[in-house]
């Protein structure tokens, strides 16, 4: 199985990314996990987790004050693990899956990530801000995430792209246009609510499943719909 690499950036919904990240690990892929600066501040707000770029550690991932309940809605309603169950995710354990995190610094451009000869099996932004999007947009690699976009854009491997805003800019929507003929997967953060969701988890998971379909990682997270039907 071929390394994964994940960047978060500054739009909302952190949970997402976070999300994403424990998933892939607990599958046991080895994600390469880079960070923009004000995706420390999206965290720190959201999740009210504080991210060090400069020291960074997975334990950073673990929620440790749960302002808006997210712990409860979490772990009591889906096999999103709670803190503990989390930490275990987030680390590897033989009963759920024992991949591996590397974490590389955002200006590292010495990184394998940064490199077309560094082969891994797709790249996920998630979440993506417009600012982001516009960097990938226009080709600049102003930082890892942005570099390792490009690279993946160029070696024509798979980009998926999770940008969340509202409403859409022209800007944003011809930016998603640009990157899509270039290759990209557009992916918004938009959950449906068909297979009625009862938490946030759900919301996530919903997202984050079509992140896993779109990189092939098989995956229990949300009810395909059909499923029932081709089981009967
Ligand atoms: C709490 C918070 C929420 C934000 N949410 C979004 C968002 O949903 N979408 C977006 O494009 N930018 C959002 N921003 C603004 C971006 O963080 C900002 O444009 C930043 O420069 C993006 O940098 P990056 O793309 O390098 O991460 C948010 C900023 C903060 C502080």
């Amino acid at each position: 199985m071929k390394d994964l690499v994940v960047a978060l950036t500054g739009a909302s919904g952190s949970l997402y990314g976070l999300r994403l990240v424990e998933v892939l690990i607990a599958r046991g892929r080895r994600v390469h996990l880079t960070i923009s600066p004000a995706a420390v501040e999206v965290f720190h707000r959201e999740l009210d987790l504080q991210l060090k770029l400069d020291q960074f550690h997975p334990e950073q991932f673990l929620l440790k004050q749960d302002p808006m309940g997210l712990n409860a809605l979490l772990g009591a309603l889906k096999p999103l693990p709670a803190p503990n169950a989390r930490k275990q995710a987030i680390f590897g354990s033989p009963e759920i899956g024992s991949g591996q995190l590397y974490y590389h610094h955002f200006r590292d451009y010495s990184a394998g990530i940064a490199s077309g000869s560094f082969l891994t099996g797709g790249m996920v932004i998630c979440p993506c801000s417009m600012g982001t999007l516009a960097s990938l947009a226009t080709g600049q690699s102003q930082n890892l995430v942005h570099r390792a976009a490009d690279v993946h854009l160029k070696e024509r491997r798979k980009l998926i792209v999770v940008p969340r805003e509202t409403p859409l800019s022209l800007i944003a929507l011809e930016n998603m246009k640009r990157l899509a003929e270039a290759g990209a997967v557009i992916l918004p953060a938009m959950p449906g609510f068909y297979n009625d969701p009862v938490s946030i988890s759900d919301l996530i998971d919903f997202v984050v499943a079509r992140i896993c379909d779109q990189l092939g990682v098989d995956h229990q997270l949300s009810k395909r719909w059909g499923a029932d039907a081709s089981q009967t």
